[in-house]
C-alpha cells in the first residue's frame, strides 16, 4: 500500500480521482492524496470539509478477492488499521463508533468512506476513503461542526507530522490486508470490537425506517451491528447514525 501515491494540490475529491484510476487499472495499492478537496464527500451523500493543508485527504485503491457483501469488512478493517497508526504516531487513543467514525473524546475526528466497483459475484476494485483531521485548531472549524469535530492536533496541543501518519497507516493497512486475505476476518472483528465505544452500551439507532434503542451487542461477520431491544428482539443494522443513550 502507497507504493505508488498520486499526490494533488486541489481535487474535488480524492475518491473520484481514485475511481477514474482503478477504472484504468492501475496497481492495487495505489493511493490518491490531496492537499484540498472542493468538494470532500462524506457517509449519507454529507459533505467532508477538507481545507488546505491540514489533514489527510486520501483514497486507497485494493482489488481484494473476496465476494462483493464483504466488502464493508474493509471498511472496518481501515478503521482498526487508522486507530493503531494514531495510537502509534501520537499516544492518543481513539475509539471507534459504529460504522467507521473515530473519536477522540467523543468528538469525530476521522471519517471512512468506502465505495466499489463490482458485479453481482466479483469485486473490481474498493476504494477506501479516509478523511483525518490533522493539524486544525479547535477555532478553525466551522460553526456547523465545531462542537462534533476535534483534531489530533487539537487534542495533543502538538502539531503531527502528515507524512508519518500516512506512512503508519499504510504500514497497518497492508499487514491487516494480508491478514484478512489469509485467515479472513476474524481477528479484525475481535481488534474492531475493542476498540469500539458503542459496544455493551446502550444505544439509539437512527436508521432511514426510524429509531431501535436497546443494547450493542457486537458486530457480525457482515460488519453489521446487533442491536437487542428491551423485549428481548434481535436487530440486524445495516445502515444508521449511532447515540449512546443515556
Ligand atoms: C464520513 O465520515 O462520512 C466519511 C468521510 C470520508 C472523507 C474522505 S476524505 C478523502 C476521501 N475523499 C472524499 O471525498 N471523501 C473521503
Amino acid at each position: 500500500i502507497g507504493q505508488h501515491v498520486h499526490y494533488e494540490e486541489v481535487v474535488e475529491s480524492t475518491q473520484k480521482i481514485a475511481h477514474r484510476l482503478a477504472q484504468e487499472g492501475v496497481q492495487e495499492g495505489t493511493v490518491v492524496v490531496a492537499e484540498e478537496q472542493t468538494s470532500g464527500r462524506g457517509r449519507l451523500d454529507r459533505v467532508w470539509h477538507s481545507p488546505k493543508g491540514t489533514g489527510v485527504w486520501m483514497s486507497i485503491i485494493l482489488r481484494p478477492t473476496v465476494p462483493p457483501q464483504n466488502a464493508p469488512q474493509l471498511t472496518l478493517l481501515t478503521a482498526v488499521a487508522v486507530v493503531q497508526a494514531i495510537q502509534e504516531v501520537t499516544g492518543i487513543s481513539p475509539q471507534i463508533k459504529w460504522p467507521n467514525d473515530i473519536l477522540i473524546e467523543g468528538k469525530k475526528a476521522v471519517g471512512i468512506l468506502t465505495e466499489m466497483q463490482a458485479d453481482a459475484d466479483r469485486i473490481h476494485s474498493v476504494i477506501i476513503g479516509i478523511g483525518i483531521n490533522v493539524n486544525q485548531q479547535q477555532q478553525d472549524f466551522s460553526d456547523a461542526i465545531k462542537d462534533i469535530a476535534t483534531s489530533l492536533a487539537a487534542e495533543t496541543g502538538e502539531l503531527i507530522n502528515r507524512a508519518t501518519l500516512m506512512q503508519t497507516i499504510f504500514l497497518k493497512i497492508e499487514s491487516l490486508y494480508e491478514e484478512y486475505l489469509k485467515n479472513g476476518f476474524g481477528l479484525i472483528k475481535v481488534l474492531w470490537e475493542t476498540y469500539a465505544i458503542s459496544i455493551g452500551k446502550r444505544i439509539i439507532a437512527r436508521t432511514l425506517r426510524g429509531s431501535i434503542e436497546g443494547w450493542a451487542k457486537g458486530i457480525t461477520e457482515d460488519g453489521v451491528l446487533l442491536v437487542e431491544d428491551d423485549l428481548g428482539v434481535l436487530h440486524h443494522i445495516h445502515s444508521a447514525d449511532i447515540e449512546l443513550s443515556t
